[in-house]
């Protein structure tokens, strides 16, 4: 039996391979304080001589059913699951995660200077590496390095200093059992 999306104590939306929204869980657009926090790290980014471009925000429960019949063409199930959350298993559908590129319209990886800039300097602006290397198994996804969750600037730097991106499931001590 899965459970509904948790509210922890700190107000941090968990969602994740045991956590799950409704299909009628639909912000529509991305988190206001995530944009205002993004649009930050953006200047921030420039003056550092980093691009930096969202090519994935928000997306509804039917856009993530969308994507799944896609990857289910050229991909197997138990694969896909590894990276893709299935719908209403997806942080996109809070509004408050991200992807993102660099300038030539990559998705960010680890060997770019934008992963780098990026890891240690999103927290300032309360976002989190969510799917960190090596931590496939309490996460349930794979490595992600364009994938960033805003929590807020306290649980960002908590994380952050707490090595290496301390995952949401290992700080709040949540059990994520696969689906
Ligand atoms: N790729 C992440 C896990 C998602 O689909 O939300
Ligand atoms: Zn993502």
């Amino acid at each position: 039996m899965k459970k509904y999306v948790k509210f922890n104590k700190e107000k941090i939306l968990i969602v994740n391979k045991k956590y799950k929204l409704s299909r009628f869980f639909n912000p529509k657009k991305l988190n206001k304080e995530l944009l205002i926090q993004y649009d930050k790290m953006w200047r921030q980014a420039q003056e550092d001589k980093i691009n930096l471009h969202i090519v994935s925000g928000y997306r509804s429960y039917k856009y993530q059913q969308k994507l799944l019949k896609e990857y289910l063409r050229v991909d197997n199930i138990e694969n896909i699951k590894k990276y893709l959350a299935m719908p209403g298993y997806s942080e996109h559908q809070t509004g408050l995660a991200i992807d993102l590129v660099n300038t030539e319209s990559k998705l960010i990886k680890k060997h770019h200077k934008e992963y780098k800039w990026l890891y240690h300097n999103s927290y300032k602006f309360g976002f989190i590496l969510r799917y960190p290397k090596g931590k496939k198994l309490i996460t349930g996804y794979k490595y992600e390095p364009w994938h960033f969750r805003y929590v807020g600037k306290n649980l960002a730097k908590e994380l952050y200093n707490n090595g290496d991106y301390l995952t949401l499931e290992e700080y709040f001590q949540l059990n994520n059992k696969k689906r």
